[in-house]
């Protein structure tokens, strides 16, 4: 199924990601919550897979990703897993799994490597997770920052608003990016921030910045996998690019299938099975016994 292969077959790493900021090419990035989508979008080398808590809304139907659990989390880290031979694989860290305490944070990350088989986790906060990561990556875990419109802080930010864009918010963001490259973080996502900050942030720290509504003059991007390809049902934001309508392709074999169902037109003959023709006479011989013996006994 698949038409783009990657030009570099090799097995994607964080060493790898870091030296493609330092050879300035760019990091390709996507969601995937699924068996069937991460292949595809590893069969296409994209170099890392989020297992996003992006679900919520679009896999799970819920209005933000506070109710996401460790048990999503890890059911569809899984199904992800089976699915990626390339990409690097790393899954969020969901609301209020690793605000309690940090020995239940370090439970948490654990779990998400040894029973979803992520390479890394990501976890949204700037200088507040600063120790918190460090933690963490010194348990031998990976990590990646997310700072910006984190969307975890919904109720905290009033809805999705673009952030950092008086002084003292990019001020504000770019002392979050520096703790989390002081910390450890492997890469930081950049989330709704004005693309003029994105670019500072970018230039000053050490580790990939990867962009989500924060302009071209990032490390790499990353998109979910529903917007992408035109699956949402929700407006897209203003940086969503569909690169296809699959919505409404569905939408019409759905409603073609249903039509010929309806008319008797689906299956055809040629889309039934069939039995040999001895099989066949042999079935009608007998059947046409028991008529016969049937109509003796009435
Ligand atoms: O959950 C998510 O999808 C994310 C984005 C960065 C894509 O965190």
């Amino acid at each position: 199924m698949s038409v783009a292969s990657p030009s570099d077959s090799r097995k994607v790493t964080i060493a790898s990601l870091l030296e493609k900021k330092l050879q300035r090419q760019r990091i390709t990035s996507l969601t995937a919550y699924d068996y069937a989508s991460a292949r595809l979008v590893d069969e296409a080398g994209i170099d890392f897979i989020l297992v996003g808590d992006s679900l919520a809304n679009v896999m799970l139907g819920y209005d933000n990703t506070v109710p996401v659990t460790m048990e999503d989390m890890l059911h569809h880290t899984r199904a992800v897993r089976r699915g990626v031979a390339r990409a690097l694989l790393v899954t969020d860290m969901p609301f209020a799994s690793y605000h309690i305490s940090d020995e239940e944070a370090l439970r948490n990350a654990s779990r998400l490597l040894k029973e979803g088989g992520a390479e890394a986790v990501k976890i949204e906060g700037g200088v507040k997770r600063a120790d918190l990561i460090r933690k963490v990556v010194e348990a031998e875990i990976p990590v990646m920052g997310h700072i910006g419109l984190t969307p975890q802080s919904v109720h905290i930010m009033g809805g999705y608003k673009v952030q950092g864009k008086t002084l003292a918010a990019a001020e504000q963001l770019m002392k979050d990016a520096a703790a989390l490259d002081r910390a450890g973080a492997f890469a930081i996502v950049l989330e709704g921030i004005p693309r003029e900050v994105a670019a500072m942030i970018t230039a000053e720290v050490g580790v990939p910045t990867i962009g989500i509504g924060a302009g071209p003059d990032c490390d790499g991007q990353i998109l979910v996998y529903h917007d992408l390809l035109g699956l949402s049902f929700n407006p897209a934001a203003k940086f969503v690019r569909h690169y296809a309508e699959v919505g409404s392709v569905i939408s019409q074999a759905l409603a073609a299938y249903r039509k010929d169902v309806e008319a008797g037109e689906y299956p055809g003959d040629s889309e039934s099975y069939h039995l040999s023709q001895e099989t066949s006479s042999e079935l009608e011989a007998i059947r046409e016994r028991k008529r016969l013996m049937d109509r003796k006994s009435s």
